[in-house]
């Protein structure tokens, strides 16, 4: 899973992104751009997605439901199973996505915020204690980012 979470845990506010983190948004771009991702239907249509070169999937309830350049699946499962050849696969959100994965994810790709926001979508708590920091990037705030925030990788252990 990949998210910038604040250190309250909200990711996200009416469908947008609450910060402008130019440095974070190169670095989901440069990891997920050739990769297959998974997302809920609100996420790909949220005015700052970021599509992938790769494959794009989303998931949604409505029947008839078709955007350009993505595969519509009605459930989480298929969506996964379509994309079991494809290597390594992101759940790119949002709130309601990333509950449904945190069982079944192997690494999570987090951007730490260092700071507390309000908003109405949020990432579930993870258990510290089930995952290992594989690695950590300090990056302050400058001109361009607004805020101090750190990179982090997590694998399950
Ligand atoms: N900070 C970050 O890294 C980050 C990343 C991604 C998103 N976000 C933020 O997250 C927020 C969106 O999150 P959200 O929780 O509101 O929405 P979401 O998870 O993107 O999408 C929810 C929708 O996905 C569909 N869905 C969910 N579970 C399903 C299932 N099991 N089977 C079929 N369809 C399913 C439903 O679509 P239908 O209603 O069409 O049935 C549901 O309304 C936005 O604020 C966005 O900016 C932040």
């Amino acid at each position: 899973m990949i998210a910038a979470v604040s250190e309250n845990n909200v990711i996200g506010k009416s469908n947008k992104l609450i910060w402008n983190l130019p440095t974070d948004f190169e670095y989901y771009k440069n990891t997920v751009r050739d990769k297959t991702i998974i997302m809920g239907r609100k996420t790909a249509e949220s005015p700052d997605f970021f599509f992938s070169e790769k494959r794009n999937l989303v998931v949604t309830r409505k029947e008839d439901y078709k955007k350009d350049g993505l595969e519509v699946f009605h459930n989480l499962e298929n969506a996964i199973e379509a994309a079991k050849n494809d290597g390594e696969v992101f759940i790119s959100g949002g709130s309601e996505i990333y509950k449904q994965a945190l069982s079944i994810a192997e690494r999570l790709y987090i951007t730490r915020v260092h700071a507390v926001f309000e908003g109405d979508a949020f990432f579930p708590e993870f258990d510290k204690n089930e995952w290992k920091i594989v690695s950590e990037k300090f990056v302050k705030a400058d001109a361009q980012n607004s805020h101090d925030f750190t990179f982090f990788v997590y694998e399950k252990i």
